[in-house]
């Protein structure tokens, strides 16, 4: 470890896992004696962590990366790092397009990065995006004071389902759960440590079966074991798909109080056979039925969704079964996306539905989902809701949590802190928050 302070920024794209990553990666970093920045311009490393999963996303690395370029010529010392996605599916070529760039780290890999940042020093470009032996969680340093009352846990990593437009098989692999007892320790750890909600993440989350003490663990059951753990208030989990949500998991939603009332599970599409070209395996009629199930399991459960427009071979036929699904449904909130072709992806060679209707057709979904969502808002005015506050709001006097059903809330009251679970009364929906008074 250096004596002089430094400072790492880092700039992340795309998901929660990426989130999640990005904390760990500057725990890693905090050890070797790097403190966070907000700014690039004095930070010693930059570390960009990518998201693959469009074209946007991918490409806004480069432009970022370019932005970089005056503060490296200021500071001939400051390490530039990508990691993430766009890392394990070009770590390569970044090297190639933009010689600034110091090292390139998969999302595998970032256990390594001290090492890496080491080599770096030594004058070596290094490249780490295989696919190790080892657990990359077994070598991260232990989770730090959590300076929030939420925290994410990977639970599940990588996709075996292949939709016919998704890039997460192959940046992110192949699945694997981690096991049942590292998850609970990693989890009482985290409680002990000031947190009171978890979000278990994996790309595909419900696919979820770890060793367990007496085999193999369905995340329902993981969701009861975490349960049971003193002065963790709340659980959710993300992002799932239809076709592995197990009954137990269902249930869970019923019976298991801590387990929050909002789930996020991607449709994609309300048409079957545009369901059938992406390789969903499921019928917009099979995702209405789990819905009736989730429903009865938990009434008040609030949905969100991911839809695709422009998928292609999209008729208008295709794209009305969509708007009808989300009206079937009624989302409480949903992510709306052009489809945009991946490189190495089955659709990726089909022939596009053209630019500007698909660009309608993205404003006539969105507009649905943004009505629906008022709605839901608007469902909560009057409701004692429970709030897990989080952090002062920007007017005097005023706390920001989340509600169970993950609206963010503002109230104005004494007495309140980070942590602090209060049951509040909604008495105004604004676009996107509520307002509220603590009982
Ligand atoms: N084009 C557009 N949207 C995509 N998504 C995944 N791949 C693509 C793509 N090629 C969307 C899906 C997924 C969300 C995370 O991103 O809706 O659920
Ligand atoms: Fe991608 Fe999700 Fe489909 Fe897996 S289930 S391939 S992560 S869209």
């Amino acid at each position: 470890m250096s004596d002089a302070p430094k400072k790492l920024h880092i700039k992340t794209y795309g998901c929660q896992m990426n989130v999640y990553d990005s904390e760990r990666m500057a725990e890693a970093m905090g050890v070797q004696g790097y403190t966070l920045t907000d700014d690039p311009a004095e930070a010693d490393m930059v570390l960009l962590n990518t998201c693959h999963i469009r074209e946007k996303a991918a490409e806004k690395v480069y432009s970022d990366l370019g932005r970089l370029r005056p503060f490296k010529e200021a500071k001939p010392g400051l390490t530039i790092g990508v990691a993430g996605c766009v890392a394990q599916a070009e770590g390569a070529e970044i090297m190639r397009r933009m010689p600034l760039v110091d090292l390139v780290v998969g999302s595998q890999n970032y256990h390594r990065l001290p090492e890496m940042v080491a080599a770096v020093g030594r004058g070596e470009r290094p490249v780490d995006t295989e696919f190790p032996a080892e657990d990359k969680f077994e070598r991260l340093p232990e989770r730090p004071v959590q300076a929030r009352p939420t925290a994410f846990l990977t639970v599940q990593e990588g996709c075996d389902k292949f939709c016919a437009f998704c890039v997460v098989p192959y940046t992110r692999g192949a699945e694997i759960s981690r096991p049942v007892a590292r998850i609970l320790t990693e989890a009482e750890k985290l409680v002990a440590k000031g947190v009171r909600e978890i979000t278990l993440l994996g790309q595909n989350v419900n696919g979820y079966h770890g060793d367990g003490p007496d085999g193999s663990w369905g995340l329902g059951r993981l969701v009861r074991a975490l349960a049971r753990i003193d002065g963790l208030d709340r659980i959710r989990y993300t992002t799932s798909h239809p076709n592995d949500m197990a009954e137990d998991l269902i249930a869970a939603h019923g019976d298991e109080p801590k387990l929050m009332p909002y789930l996020h599970l991607p449709v994609q599409s309300g048409s079957d056979p545009i369901l059938k070209a992406m390789n969903r395996k499921h019928t917009a009629e099979d995702y209405l039925r789990l819905v009736e199930r989730l429903r009865a399991a938990r009434p008040d459960l609030v949905l969100s969704s991911d839809f695709i427009v422009g998928f292609p071979g999209e008729t208008e036929a295709d794209h009305q079964a969509s708007l009808d699904l989300i009206r079937a449904v009624g989302f409480g909130a949903a992510f709306s996306f052009k489809y945009s072709p991946r490189p190495g992806t089955p659709a990726a060679s089909r022939t596009p539905v053209a630019a500007e209707v698909a660009d309608a057709r993205l404003q006539e979904l969105q507009a649905l989902i943004t009505a629906q969502q008022k709605a839901t808002q608007l469902s909560m005015v009057g409701r004692k809701v429970g709030v897990l506050f989080e952090k002062p709001g920007r007017l005097p006097g005023q706390w920001v949590g989340k509600s169970d059903y993950l609206h963010a809330v503002h109230v104005t009251a004494e007495g309140i802190g980070p942590g602090t679970l209060a049951q509040v009364r909604i008495t105004a929906s604004a676009p996107n928050s509520l307002a509220g008074e603590v009982l």
